[in-house]
């Protein structure tokens, strides 16, 4: 491939990353259900959102000027299918006009078909438990495509599906909050199908689409180097969060999408799942309003580990929450310059995609952290551009002179 600036591809995209709950507001899914018995942060609903939803216009114009060429969105699935089968002509006319814009300003749009949010109904059927959902999504995404297709190259069949297994069906810490393994087990298995499907329908469309899946990975390390059991502990949670689906899935993956967060030192400790789990404070690493560390370099181990399946990585996203904008700037040049460093060592990357273009639903956590190159007042619904975004917007420029 032609490489200019030393190390990064001609055709490397630079942008950032929304799902359709986080942002579009007015959403009616599994997740609005939930959000009404108080389990999100503050009690907070996710309403309006960011109003994405009749806004993508002026934050779409905002990407362009700050140099973005890709943006990865999502579509949600409650919208375009309210009930079984009866598919809403207004909600696929909106996405249409959603994606027109985006090639209208020369991005480059990514679609995730699901992103966490299930229709209510999908809901009573079980949801992910139920094998029944596999043919429910099929149905779903022959639909889109086959409407939307013409319009998109990339695709994300499912977004994070190990860690919506856990937090949903092992941990109890999302909807439907249950607590089971063997459900969770289950569930992550009808996604390996639900992802192949979702391939195979794509690919049947369109043979030169790129099908890949937003896989989060994290870098495992012992807390203490040279303890059996922390050794272990991390040997294990590599294999179980970072390898295992990759090794059922990577034959269907036209390029891997990595969202990377988390660098979690392990500290074995007798006391229940969750707090073997709970990763230890190391070495007075900045953190985010979250509480996450930042560790850039866990990122270019990340792929390093990923070399072996032999498939172009795009970054599908990275961020963070900084509402004082202290830790962006410097966050993103450093995650860059892990990109550069890896394709250097001959490592095929494509893309890099921030999480996130404007602030945010966060989940569970509610609208407190704030993820976005672009800020968002809620209680006006106003965009303001934070100073970090322009200095994304200079590396994006410097990286393709
Ligand atoms: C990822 C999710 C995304 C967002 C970021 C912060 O795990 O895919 O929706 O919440 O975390």
């Amino acid at each position: 491939m032609e490489t200019q600036n030393k190390s990064f591809p001609k055709h490397f995209f630079w942008g950032a990353a929304t799902s359709a709950h986080q942002v579009e507001g007015n959403n009616h899914n599994d997740w609005t259900e939930w959000e009404k018995l108080g389990r999100v942060a503050h009690g907070e609903h996710s309403g309006l959102a960011s109003g994405h939803y009749d806004r993508y216009r002026e934050d779409f114009a905002i990407a362009k000027e700050l140099g973005h060429t890709m943006h990865r969105l999502s579509i949600e699935w409650s919208r375009i299918e309210p009930r079984p089968g009866i598919f809403d002509q207004q909600a696929i006319a909106h996405y249409r006009d959603v994606l027109l814009e985006l090639r209208r300003l020369g991005i480059e749009p990514m679609v995730t078909l699901w992103h966490f949010t299930n229709p209510i109904w999908v809901q009573q059927l079980g949801g992910w438990t139920n094998k029944q959902t596999i043919d429910l999504y099929g149905r779903y995404v022959s639909t889109i495509v086959r409407e939307l297709g013409d319009l998109v190259t990339y695709w994300i069949t499912v977004n994070e599906p190990t860690v919506y297994s856990s937090s949903s069906y092992l941990f109890s810490y999302w909807p439907p909050e249950r607590k089971n393994p063997i459900t969770a087990w289950s569930v992550i298995r009808n996604f390996v199908a639900a992802h192949r499907l979702g391939y195979q329908i794509i690919h049947r469309h369109n043979p030169n689409a790129k099908v890949g899946v937003a896989n989060n990975l994290n870098h495992f390390i012992p807390a203490r180097r040279n303890n059996y059991l922390d050794r272990t502990l991390a040997t294990f949670s590599r294999y179980w969060h970072n390898q295992w689906w990759l090794d059922q899935t990577y034959l269907t993956q036209d390029f891997i999408g990595l969202n990377y967060y988390f660098y979690h030192p392990l500290r074995f400790k007798i006391s229940g799942l969750q707090n073997l789990l709970r990763p230890e404070p190391q070495d007075r690493a900045p953190m985010s309003d979250l509480g996450w560390e930042i560790h850039p370099h866990g990122l270019g181990e990340l792929f390093d580990f990923l070399k072996k399946y032999d498939r172009p990585i795009i970054v599908t996203e990275n961020g963070l929450a900084d509402a004082a904008d202290q830790f962006r700037a410097a966050f993103i040049r450093d995650h860059v310059a892990e990109i550069e460093k890896a394709l250097q060592r001959g490592v095929r990357i494509q893309g890099y995609l921030h999480w996130s273009l404007i602030d945010n639903f966060e989940w569970r956590e509610g609208f407190a952290p704030r993820f976005g190159l672009i800020a968002i007042d809620y209680a006006t619904l106003q965009r303001t551009i934070r100073p970090s975004a322009y200095t994304y917007r200079d590396i994006i420029r410097q990286r393709s002179a």
